[in-house]
């Protein structure tokens, strides 16, 4: 028997939706289709993700994606088995259209709807990839609203190691992008900057680097920015701006790095899983990949078009739930959603 798991993300400014089978040989279920509507163009000219802008274009968005996924899959509506949504953290307006719309039809096609939590979705999206992982393993967790390490034990069985103190890894990179005078969202067109530039330009702080725990701090390092840019200002220079650019996200990097090898030594484990939309940084991927190779670690990432929010990731977090049995599907249509919502608060859920 295989189960098809129709997924719905809609907690920020992309609308996803996915469709996966879960076959119960327990093997990792297979993508059929998905399709994608980023809100970014929409968003740029504000600066950032205007919440009540997102939730609108969600709902004009869910419905023909939805078909479109269908189509692409060769299925019909009656043919999904269970409708997933991505249920916190997020935006409340632009999390309650997808657990509405999941809860409508649910509701419709008398099937039952589960709520999964995003971060799960990123922390097991590279299951996903032509590399999948094993468990367990050690989840750099990186993404625009959170910076994480953690032990994964399996499917629902994640222990915090360390986390960031203020700003996420993401947000470093998208507010340091900004003072630079780039666009959003920051984290690529920094990075693309960063490629012309000189990483050893700027002295940037490395915060708790050698704090001898696993957390991270990144609101020092906007301020290094700020006062380094503000140096510059009125007379930009192309190079100058890549260097500044390119040191910045040698912090970044480095701090990412070091701290995810403290916390393989620190569990014995030999397997590494980068996921969120900082995965995505090719400098990361690259001085990941060399320290990892030194120290017989592997290092699994999700497909660059999963690292950043899909729907892809919250239907197979769902059918991997369902296949492992820690989840509990259900045809209350409640459409419940948890704005704020840590993931080691999952099982209380
Ligand atoms: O996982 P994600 O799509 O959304 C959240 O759940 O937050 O991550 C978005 C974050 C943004 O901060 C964006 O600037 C960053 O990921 N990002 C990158 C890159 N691609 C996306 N940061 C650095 N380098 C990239 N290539
Ligand atoms: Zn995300």
């Amino acid at each position: 028997m295989s189960l098809l798991v129709l997924g719905i993300e809609s907690s920020c400014d992309e609308t996803g939706v996915a469709l996966v089978r879960a076959d119960d040989d327990g093997a990792v279920p297979h993508l059929l289709a998905h399709a994608l509507h980023t809100q970014a163009a929409m968003h740029a000219d504000y600066g950032g993700v205007v919440p009540e802008l997102a939730s609108r274009d969600h709902i004009r968005r869910v419905l023909p994606l939805t078909n479109q996924v269908l189509a692409q899959a060769g299925k019909a509506l009656p043919a999904i088995d269970v409708v997933a949504y991505t249920r916190g953290p997020g935006l409340a307006g632009a999390l309650l259209v997808g657990a509405g719309v999941a809860c409508a039809l649910g509701a419709a096609l008398g099937r039952p709807v589960l709520g999964v939590h995003h971060l799960e979705g990123h922390l097991l999206s590279p299951f996903l990839s032509a590399d999948p992982p094993q468990f367990p393993f050690v989840a750099l967790l990186v993404s625009g609203g959170h910076t994480q390490l953690m032990r994964v034990d399996g499917v629902g069985r994640y222990a915090l190691l360390g986390e960031t103190i203020d700003d996420a890894a993401g947000e470093a990179f998208d507010k340091s992008a900004k003072l630079l005078g780039l666009g959003y969202p920051g984290g690529p067109a920094l990075a693309r900057l960063a490629e012309f530039g000189d990483p050893a330009a700027y002295k940037l702080p490395r915060p708790l680097l050698h704090s001898g725990n696993l957390d991270f701090s990144f609101a020092g390092l906007k301020t290094a920015v700020l006062t380094q840019a503000r140096r510059f200002e009125g007379q930009p220079c192309e190079q100058t701006r890549a260097d500044l650019a390119a040191s910045t996200q040698a912090a970044i990097v480095e701090v990412l790095v070091k701290k995810s090898l403290k916390a393989l030594e620190a569990t014995g484990l030999k397997r590494l899983v980068v996921a969120g939309g900082v995965g995505a940084n090719q400098r990361l991927r690259e001085q990941l990949d060399g320290a990892c190779a030194q120290r017989q670690v592997r290092v699994h990432y999700p497909e660059l078009h999963l690292c950043t929010d899909n729907g892809a990731m919250i239907a197979l977090a769902a059918a991997m739930r369902l296949q492992s049995g820690v989840a509990r599907p259900r045809t209350d249509y409640a459409f419940d959603v948890r704005p704020r919502w840590p993931l080691d608060q999952l099982a209380e859920a």
